[in-house]
């Protein structure tokens, strides 16, 4: 039998969400202060270590790798990463989270590259509003991205919204509507308190789950489903349409019981919960065994010992995790 990873609470880790660079092209207010510093190139793990970790994952009983970021699309090289995983016989499915700004020219090459899905972040439907949340996304570019992927042909594509009250809380609607238009999925995001940021007071921007779904049933009917895609929304079919609306609700919908997923940041720092410090420097390991994986998967193994239970988000005080979420891709 082959083997499975899992942690001291009996949660199978088959889920890794693979972070490949720090930067991006967005600053968007809920991931970013507006001044960051990135990370020196030298500290980055190479596309080459990169794929060692996702083999070693899969090797260890993970099935499904999200590529994250930052902008995972603004990497150098980033196409044959997809191409070398997706080689990869024990993965079930290769998987991607980008902000749309780099769709248009690659949609159809990340799908030749064996990428099954596509989740895009899509926060407001106004072009001036979208800037403003982005600090420097263009509306217009990132359409024409998600229907560069449509036409594409991707198994699903699902657009992500954080919504913040008073900021596009009003939107709920139409995002729906346009994802209903377009045949494709969204899910709505309660905003983690990830990294300081400087725009706006979190506790006053929480827009729960619960209020979403209210404003949602005015106009559409939705029915739960038992569909997962192994991730922490919980979703919702409307009759006579292929959407299915998600709510990934950290604050009123705890999810860590069923937590099935670790992180590795573009240092190679496996974090073993998106709401915890703890994290195992794996490029360490990988740099110090060059041509021998043994001592790699190792370290994975003991790592999972240190999974903590869950996360203690509390919007109410200081962040009490200081990385952004360009870090770790969410
Ligand atoms: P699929 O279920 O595969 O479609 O992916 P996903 O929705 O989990 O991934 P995506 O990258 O689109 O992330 C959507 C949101 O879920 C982001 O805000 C992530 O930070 C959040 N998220 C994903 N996993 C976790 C988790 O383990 N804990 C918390 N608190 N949030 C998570
Ligand atoms: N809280 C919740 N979601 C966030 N994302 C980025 N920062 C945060 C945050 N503080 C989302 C992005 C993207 C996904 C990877 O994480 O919108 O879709
Ligand atoms: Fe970039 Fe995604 Fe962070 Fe926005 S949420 S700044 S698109 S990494």
């Amino acid at each position: 039998m082959s083997f499975q990873l899992s942690d001291k609470f009996g949660r199978k880790i088959n889920y890794l969400r693979m972070s490949v660079t720090d930067r991006c092209d967005f600053r968007c207010v809920y991931c970013m202060s507006e001044q960051m510093t990135f990370l020196p190139r030298a500290q980055l793990l190479t596309l080459e270590e990169l794929e060692i970790l996702g083999s070693a994952f899969v090797e260890l009983g993970v099935s499904k790798i999200r590529i994250t970021g930052g902008e995972p699309l603004i990497r150098k090289g980033i196409l044959q990463l997809f191409q070398n995983l997706s080689q990869l016989s024990d993965l079930k499915e290769l998987v991607l989270t980008t902000n749309g700004s780099q769709l248009e020219k690659m949609a159809k090459s990340l799908r030749e590259a064996g990428v099954k899905r596509l989740n895009i972040s899509f926060d407001s439907l106004k072009a001036k509003r979208f800037q403003e949340i982005t600090r420097n996304g263009k509306l217009e570019k990132v359409v024409r991205g998600i229907d560069a992927a449509i036409q594409t042909g991707f198994e699903r594509i699902k657009i992500n919204a954080v919504i913040l009250k008073n900021r596009n809380h009003d939107e709920v609607v139409d995002l729906v509507q346009f994802a209903v238009d377009k045949g494709i999925d969204i899910s709505f995001i309660e905003e983690m308190p990830v990294g300081v940021v400087n725009s706006h007071d979190r506790e006053e921007g929480f827009y729960s789950s619960e209020q979403i779904r209210r404003d949602l049933s005015r106009f559409f009917t939705l029915l739960p489903t038992t569909e997962t895609t192994n991730g922490p929304a919980k979703y919702y079919q409307i009759p006579n349409t292929t959407t299915r609306v998600g709510f990934i609700s950290p604050h009123s919908h705890n999810f860590c019981d069923s937590c099935n997923r670790v992180r590795v940041t573009t240092e190679g720092r496996l974090i073993l919960c998106l709401g915890q410090e703890n994290s195992v420097d794996l490029r360490r390991v990988i740099r110090a065994n060059p041509g021998s994986t043994e001592p790699l998967k190792q370290a994975i193994i003991e790592a999972m010992a240190y999974k903590p239970k869950g996360h203690n988000f509390d919007l109410a005080a200081q962040p009490n995790i200081l990385r952004y979420m360009n870090v770790t891709g969410g």
